[in-house]
């Protein structure tokens, strides 16, 4: 049932806060990740995990590749993340002591399936699952679980799927993270920072309005290019896969500091740019790949932190967002690259939650 929503893709990305929060439910307290998170096993089977490889398809890849900043910064334990379809048709090294993630919202996807199963093979040390159907063949084939809370997702195109794996993926991470060496200061500070995002969230919903009236400039547009620094570039790879996928606009994604090395000749008045620019420790380097694109006459669309300064000007759309700790900007940053593509998407009259050639569940290669 869509209740007051037009479609079950905005009835979904207005769920968000209340399906985060269900997520952190029963994991975390005020300011730790509760021991018991993960499953009783879960102590000895972390214990001596040396490296995670992570595996998914779609959006949820772009999960893991968030996942990838978070666990190398926190946990400091190698991490590699491919998507299924790659990884179970190539010959890989596994190497000891590998805890073998997969993250899939279905539990159902054939090539994140068939990957795990091979991995079993090969052997690695544990695998954990993370997903959103009790029940689903992931769930009953991995080690360690960990539920995401998102409810059912009946828009083809995902959403708060992502962002509560990304929930999950967080409080996976300070698990892990505890066991090796992360201090106790440093994990409240984190763990009060998530207890932020459900209302962070509920602020960018609130800004609805003000990414409606800026969708129309990309109605009759035919490509868009969307950039962003570390663990935001995985955002703005999948806010590129939103647009690509309900709105038939052709958009790619690349790290900012990639496009003087070729996506940069593309840049011109037709190509609308879209940015991520929390004020992290990236921002002011941000700035000068925002230069380059106004300097061509690109027109600009900036999502920003209050307090990273980046001020409208001719070409340059600023849409400002709350403040939010680094580590979690990646959720809350979806979120608006999420009502970006569904307005444009209800703009170009598409059909928003059946998207043509796409099927929710891919149980075939
Ligand atoms: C995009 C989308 C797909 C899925 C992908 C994996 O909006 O929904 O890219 O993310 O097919 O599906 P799951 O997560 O069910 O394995």
């Amino acid at each position: 049932d869509k209740g007051e929503y037009r479609h079950f893709m905005l009835k979904e990305i207005n769920e968000q806060p209340r399906v985060i929060k269900a997520t952190m439910e029963g994991r975390v307290t005020e300011s730790r990740v509760l021991e018991q998170a993960l499953g009783t096993e879960a102590g000895d089977l972390l214990k001596d995990v040396r490296h995670v490889q992570i595996i998914a398809c779609g959006t949820s890849y772009h999960a893991g590749m968030v996942a990838r900043y978070w666990i190398e910064d926190l946990a400091g334990v190698p991490c590699s993340v491919e998507v299924a379809s790659e990884f179970r048709y190539r010959k890989h090294v596994i190497q000891k002591d590998t805890l073998f993630l997969c993250i899939s919202q279905s539990g159902e996807t054939a090539d994140t399936l068939a990957a795990l199963r091979q991995a079993k093979k090969a052997g690695f040390r544990a695998a954990l699952a993370i997903c959103n159907v009790p029940g689903s063949s992931l769930v009953r084939e991995s080690d360690l679980v960990i539920m995401t809370q998102a409810g059912p997702e009946i828009g083809v195109a995902s959403t708060k799927a992502f962002t509560t794996q990304l929930t999950a993926l967080l409080i996976f991470t300070l698990a892990l993270a505890r066991k090796n060496g992360l201090s106790e200061e440093r994990e409240a500070d984190i763990v009060k920072a998530l207890h932020l995002v459900p209302g962070q969230v509920s602020d960018v919903l609130a800004l609805d309005g003000e990414i409606a009236e800026i969708s129309k400039r990309f109605m009759d547009k035919n490509h868009a290019l969307f950039l962003g620094r570390g663990s935001q570039f995985p955002v703005a790879l999948e806010g590129a896969l939103k647009l690509k996928e309900i709105s038939y606009i052709h958009a790619e994604a690349y790290p900012a500091g990639e496009l003087k090395h070729g996506p940069l000749a593309l840049v011109d008045s037709e190509m609308p740019v879209v940015t991520v620019a929390p004020n992290n420790s990236m921002a002011e380097k941000l700035k000068s790949n925002l230069e380059e694109v106004r300097a061509r006459g690109g027109e600009l669309f900036v999502f920003a932190d209050r307090a990273a300064d980046v001020k409208p000007e001719e070409n340059t759309h600023v849409v400002l967002l709350p403040e939010v700790h680094e580590i979690t900007a990646p959720i809350v940053y979806t979120v608006p690259l999420q009502l970006l593509s569904y307005h444009v998407a209800v703009l170009k009259g598409t059909d928003v939650d059946q998207p043509r050639n796409l099927a929710k569940s891919v149980t075939v290669e």
